[in-house]
């Protein structure tokens, strides 16, 4: 017969390599796999000009059988059985089969079986074939990409010899996407790479489960939620994507930031007021009026991932996400007269330059009645940014349009409190002390600039703490359109500073 053992030299070292090459993956549990359902192609030749049919793995056992190799090679899709002890594995082959009495050897660990003969196989379909595939999570399987410099997705980069999908998925969390490369590296980015690869070309095990495909080098297995932003949130529904813009916002009332904001958390701040938007990722914006300046855009421009749950749109840098109460709620006013006090209007206030003197109370239960009963002793009070109080004797500042009181009070969402560095203010119609009262309504000289975008940005950036969800520094947030700039890099604007920022690839 043709024998192998005339290149058995040759052979030996191919066969080592295999070996050492098969051994960098766990494959040992497999032998405990139940029987095969594989099906024999026939006799064919095993070895021609020195190119073996399957060669992708291989092993030697005198306890060899048809399942034991189909076992083995449970990562191919075919195996083969040679000289009654020989296993190979492989993707494909070309040959065509020759006659079945050349496979004439039993195998040696079943007598019963045959196992091929010299440069003979016994060819099967592997029917314990399992293919890696990329792992199946909550967020959607997008695809096999090229990675390349810049990384496609380029933050966060985590290396391990346990990498496994949901090690990733956990690691890049809160962000949109999240892609395993090379067997052993985890990337994470906010935006969706855009050069797929052929899926076979994303080809290596993960590092910390043999099942599971971690793209290859320069390919990765990339996942990403689409966004799945609903409808209706509690009382709200949507309303449509919008422009915003810093010093000249869409939505007027209360102003929330939340390192994990969700549409639900933006509508649970907002309840009361007729609509909410979200911007940015962490934004959350309330409004009775959806301001004329906003301009609906397509919704493709409000894209962002909320930061708490990125299957939520949460607009983008200059964009909101509008929802829109559906209840009927009564629009707030201001009480017009208040035990001895009696409304005046809407009122210029500054930090630094007080109407009234500094905050005498903040609270999350602040109301119109709340405040005047505070400020009993006094000839004025005001209520501003929905939960703060002031009283005072004198008066600075000057009348503001009304619609600059956009803040519900937070313990009436019915009564008006005031606005960003606007006061609903409040005079006693019986002055205690008759003669010290001074409005001043002289314009320009009292207060040279009432522009919200004045108030010194750097002060409210070390005022906001992140993580929780309204802010607790009273005075410097009510210089609303800074924070968000500030928080990022005290940027001037939003534009500036919600690009993103540049990749850094390792
Ligand atoms: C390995 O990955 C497969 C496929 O994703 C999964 O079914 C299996 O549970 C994982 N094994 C471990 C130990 O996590
Ligand atoms: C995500 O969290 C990591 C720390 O786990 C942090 O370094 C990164 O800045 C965060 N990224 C975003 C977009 O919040
Ligand atoms: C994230 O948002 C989606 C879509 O609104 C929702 O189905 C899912 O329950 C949210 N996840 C969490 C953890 O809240
Ligand atoms: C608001 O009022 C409720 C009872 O009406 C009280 O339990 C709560 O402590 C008050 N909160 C503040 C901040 O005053």
């Amino acid at each position: 017969m043709p024998s192998t053992h005339s290149s058995s030299g040759l052979r030996a070292a191919s066969l080592f390599c295999l070996i050492a090459l098969s051994r960098a993956v766990p494959y040992g549990h497999v032998f405990n796999r139940q029987t095969t359902s594989s099906i024999r192609n026939g006799c064919f030749i095993s070895n021609v000009d020195g190119q073996r049919l399957l060669s992708t793995a291989t092993y030697a056992s005198d306890a060899m059988t048809v399942e034991s190799c189909a076992s083995f090679c449970f990562r191919h899709k075919y195996f083969a059985l040679e000289y009654a002890r020989e296993c190979y594995c492989g993707d494909s082959y070309t040959a065509q089969p020759v006659s079945d009495i050349q496979c004439s050897m039993p195998c040696a660990g079943n007598p019963a079986q045959k196992c091929g003969a010299g440069n003979r196989v016994d060819l099967y379909t592997n029917g314990l074939y399992v293919p890696r595939a990329p792992a199946t999570l909550s967020t959607p399987y997008l695809g096999c990409f090229v990675d390349e410099v810049p990384r496609v997705l380029p933050d966060n980069l985590l290396g391990a010899s346990d990498m496994t999908a949901e090690k990733c998925a956990a690691h890049c969390s809160n962000y949109s996407y999240f892609g395993l490369e090379y067997g052993r590296e985890c990337w994470c980015g906010n935006s969706r790479p855009k050069n797929p690869a052929p899926a076979t070309e994303c080809s290596f095990p993960c590092s910390g489960n043999d099942s599971q495909l971690c793209g290859a080098g320069g390919r990765i297995n990339v996942w990403g939620s689409p966004l799945s932003s609903p409808e209706n949130v509690g009382d709200f529904e949507y309303a449509g994507c919008f422009t915003d813009a810093v010093g000249q916002r869409s939505l007027r009332g209360k102003t929330t930031y939340d390192s994990a904001m969700t549409l639900e958390k933006c509508a649970a701040s907002c309840s009361g007021y007729d609509h909410f938007g979200v911007s940015f990722r962490e934004e959350c914006y309330c409004g009775d009026v959806l301001e004329p300046t906003a301009v609906e855009v397509p919704q493709a421009e409000c894209a962002m991932r909320c930061a708490g749950n990125y299957s939520q749109a949460c607009g983008d840098a200059n964009r909101l996400n509008v929802f829109s109460n559906t209840q009927c709620l009564p629009d707030p006013e201001s009480p017009l007269s208040v035990g001895k006090f009696n409304y005046q209007a809407c009122w210029t206030d500054r930090v630094g330059d007080r109407a009234l003197g500094d905050v005498v109370e903040r609270s999350d239960n602040m109301t119109v009645e709340a405040c005047a009963a505070i400020c009993e002793e006094y000839n004025f009070f005001g209520v501003e940014f929905g939960r703060e109080c002031f009283c005072g004797n004198l008066l600075r500042g000057e009348i503001a349009p009304e619609s600059d009181c956009t803040h519900r009070c937070s313990g009436a969402s019915t009564q008006l409190c005031g606005g960003v560095d606007r006061l609903n203010l409040y005079h006693a119609t019986v002055l205690p002390t008759a003669t010290s009262v001074v409005a001043t309504p002289t314009p320009t000289p009292t207060l040279p600039a009432e522009d919200e975008d004045e108030e010194e940005p750097t002060v409210v950036l070390t005022d906001i703490p992140t993580p929780t969800s309204t802010l607790p520094a009273e005075d410097e947030e009510e210089e609303g359109p800074t924070p968000v700039s500030t928080a990022a890099g005290a940027e001037p604007t939003d534009t500036d500073v919600e690009d993103e920022p540049a990749p850094t690839p390792i």
